[in-house]
C-alpha cells in the first residue's frame, strides 16, 4: 500500500467526542475497557492491514458510532484538529515502528511520522495513551517520552509496571481499564501525552 497525503475529510460526525485509535488490530481498545463509548463518542479505527481490517469490522459489526478505516498512521485520512482522543495500544513496540537504525533495515515505518500526523488531527489539549502490555521491549517509555515531548505534547500520566517484588502490587490496577486477559507483565508501561497548544509547544523541546 503506498503511502498517500490524506485526501478523505473524515469524520463526517456530529458526534461531541472522537476517539481515534491506531493500529487497532483485531483488538479495538476502548471496547476491552470497562467504558465503552457512550453515545457521544464516535470511535475510528486506522488499520494497515487489509486482513485485520476485515477482521475488525466483523468484531465491530454490531457498534454503531464507529470507523474502520484501512490506512497508515503516517498518512491518517482525517482532516485536521478534529480527534480529542488517540490510542495506540501495542503499536509503538511492534518491530516494524521503531526509530533504532538497527532495527530498520527494510522496514516500513517512522515512528516520528506517525507522532507528526497525530498532532495534526488532535485538537489543542488532546490527549494521546500508549498502551504497551505484550510488545513493550521495543520502545522504552523514556524514549517514547522524548519522541512526543519533541513534537508538542507534554507528559501527563506514566505508569510502569515493576517487578512485583519491588511494589505494592497496586500497579497492575492502573492497567485494569486497558486490560485484555493477562497480557499486562513487567515492564509494561502506559503513557498519557497532552497536545500543547501551538505557543506552548517549543517549551518541552530540548
Ligand atoms: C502488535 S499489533 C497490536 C494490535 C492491537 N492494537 C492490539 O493491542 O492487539 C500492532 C498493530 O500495528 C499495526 N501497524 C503496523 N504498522 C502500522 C502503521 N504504519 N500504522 C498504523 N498501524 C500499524 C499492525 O498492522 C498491527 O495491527
Amino acid at each position: 500500500m503506498s503511502i498517500e497525503k490524506p485526501t478523505i475529510e473524515q469524520p463526517e460526525t456530529n458526534k461531541a467526542r472522537i476517539i481515534l485509535e491506531v493500529g487497532a488490530g483485531l483488538f479495538p481498545s476502548p471496547y476491552g475497557m470497562s467504558n465503552k463509548p457512550d453515545d457521544n463518542t464516535r470511535y475510528i479505527a486506522i488499520e494497515p492491514s487489509q486482513t485485520k481490517t476485515k477482521r475488525l469490522n466483523a468484531v465491530l459489526r454490531h457498534e454503531e458510532r464507529k470507523d474502520v478505516i484501512r490506512a497508515r498512521g503516517e498518512a491518517l485520512p482525517i482532516a485536521s484538529e478534529k480527534i480529542n482522543e488517540v490510542i495506540l495500544q501495542n503499536v509503538i513496540g511492534d518491530p516494524r515502528i521503531t526509530e533504532k537504525e538497527d532495527d530498520r533495515e527494510g522496514l516500513e515505518t517512522s515512528l516520528k511520522d506517525i507522532i507528526s500526523e497525530i498532532h495534526r488531527v488532535l485538537q489543542d489539549g488532546g490527549v494521546v495513551h500508549i498502551i504497551e502490555t505484550y510488545t513493550p521491549n521495543w520502545q522504552k517509555p523514556d524514549d517514547v517520552r522524548l519522541l512526543f515531548e519533541k513534537n508538542g505534547f507534554a507528559l501527563t500520566k506514566k505508569v510502569v509496571m515493576k517487578d512485583p517484588l519491588e511494589t505494592t502490587g497496586k500497579t497492575r490496577e492502573q492497567f485494569k481499564p486497558f486490560m485484555r486477559g493477562e497480557y499486562v507483565g513487567i515492564g509494561s508501561y502506559l503513557l498519557e501525552f497532552t497536545k500543547l497548544p501551538a505557543e506552548h509547544a517549543n517549551e518541552t523541546k530540548s
